[in-house]
């Protein structure tokens, strides 16, 4: 009775996120009602194993008495402060002076946001005002990647280079351009780690010949490109990047909201190679998903143009009323201390262990590509291995393996390209990989068994 009642207000008045609306007033909502480790319970009773951390941000996994403590605590001490008028609370000094610590070297000053598309306006916005201080206005334009998500804020969803997030919208702006993603399985160069890296400069240095480098602000990407299909750049794609921007004279910003917090290993992905970008941006695993936060974090050299650039006494007009909101702030140093106690490197060994599983769907009839880097992971589906066509758009080949799947007990992504996204908590165990593994060789299956597939 009361899920009835709760499908028919959901109906009624709440609008999703990212879904098809008339598909989800016909479909109806699935309540989730609670979690606990890598597992989540639906309202009807059903146990689900979490394959994608909720929206690849449960990265502790659920449950952590400890976060649920560290914000108890701080509501009951300070549940709010804020930073305007020069004020501030321990937590969020603390939580700052700890990123700047664990990021690259680059970066030393952070300001706080809610979540991930604000940091990456932050980053916009302070790219342009760091341009104007500098006395160069008309160096305003951004290169992003094909196939690059960096939000859905009315100007970080013309850096996502999703037509989703842009038809519609009015969106790309004239400032906002494209070079061609460094997908390793579909590049025209072929899948040679070198010459997609050199193809991938090149493409750089011509847009920014034909735009002019002097228009040029910034070029802005994400270690793994995650909503775009989980695409994992080949290894030297990073270093030969920030090379480029340097030689260019624009900046190199890297999108580490999914990346970040041990999702691809390491606490963020920058380590892999030592890069050190101008700016970075973060979100979901710095608070685990247990409550709102992100985080714009930018170098010395910045902060001190733009410190310079406003006069005394006169304020910097970007702020949010919940920037460094200390209870948000609070539960992001518990998550960063289990992290560092124990978490990463579960992460690494479970991440290790999910590769080598994965390599063997690589076989399956249904399998064009595997990817993935430490617990973050993308099977490309194709009806044909040798042609590697995509299965056609009315198969609703994502949906279907989305709902089989949980019918298996197991939430993955599934892109609307017939991509399958793997992302699940850092505390996963050997014996929950294999699990996951062989429900999603038993969804793969299933779907192989639909006789349209085959016509
Ligand atoms: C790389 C990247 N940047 C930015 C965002 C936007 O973050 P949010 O959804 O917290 O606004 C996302 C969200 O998935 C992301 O994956």
């Amino acid at each position: 009775m009361l899920s009835n009642s709760l499908v028919d207000q959901d109906r009624a008045h709440l609008i999703h996120p990212v879904v098809s609306l008339r598909t989800h007033e016909r479909r109806g909502v699935t309540v989730l009602h609670s979690a606990k480790g890598c597992e989540v319970t639906d309202a009807s009773g059903r146990v689900l194993l979490d394959g994608f951390a909720g929206l690849w941000c449960v990265n502790t996994g659920y449950g952590h008495e400890s976060i649920v403590e560290a914000a108890a605590e701080q509501m009951r001490r300070l549940p709010y402060a804020t930073g305007y008028f020069h004020f501030g609370s321990e937590p969020a000094i603390r939580l700052a002076a700890k990123l700047a610590r664990l990021a690259p070297p680059s970066l030393d000053h952070v300001f706080f946001t809610l979540g991930g598309s604000d940091a990456v306006d932050t980053v916009i916005r302070m790219v342009w005002y760091y341009n104007n201080a500098l006395g160069r206005p008309q160096k305003k334009q951004f290169i992003s990647l094909e196939r690059g998500y960096h939000g859905s804020s009315s100007n970080g969803a013309g850096l996502t280079a999703l037509r989703l997030f842009q038809d519609g919208f009015d969106l790309p702006r004239q400032w906002q351009h494209y070079i061609p993603s460094p997908d390793p399985y579909r590049h025209p160069e072929g899948p040679e780690p070198d010459r997609i890296i050199a193809a991938s400069v090149a493409a750089l240095r011509n847009k920014v010949r034909e735009l002019g480098a002097e228009n040029v602000a910034a070029f802005i990407c994400e270690p793994v490109q995650g909503s775009g299909g989980v695409i994992v750049p080949p290894r030297g794609f990073l270093p030969a990047m920030q090379q480029a921007c340097r030689e260019l004279g624009i900046l190199f910003i890297v999108d580490e909201v999914i990346t970040g917090f041990g999702r691809t290993g390491p606490m963020f992905a920058c380590e892999h190679e030592g890069i050190e970008p101008d700016m970075m941006t973060l979100a979901k695993g710095l608070t685990a998903g247990y409550i709102p936060m992100g985080a714009a974090l930018i170098s010395d050299e910045i902060y001190q143009v733009l410190a310079d650039a406003v006069p005394e006494g006169v304020p910097f007009g970007h702020g949010l009323t919940y920037s460094g909101h200390p209870v948000s702030a609070a539960v992001a140093l518990e998550v960063i201390r289990l992290y560092e106690d124990g978490l990463l490197e579960n992460g690494r060994v479970a991440g290790e262990h999910l590769a080598r599983r994965l390599a063997e769907l690589a076989d399956h009839p249904l399998v064009g590509h595997v990817r993935s880097l430490g617990l973050l992971a993308g099977i490309e589906l194709v009806v044909d291995k040798k042609t590697k066509q995509k299965p056609a758009p009315d198969l609703k080949i994502a949906e279907r393996a989305f709902e089989t799947a949980y019918r298996n007990g197991l939430i993955i992504r599934a892109f609307a390209d017939g991509t399958i996204g793997l992302a699940p908590p850092l505390c996963i165990t050997v014996g929950n990989i294999d699990q996951l593994v062989d429900k999603l060789m038993a969804t793969l299956d299933s779907l192989l068994e639909r006789r349209e597939l085959h016509q």
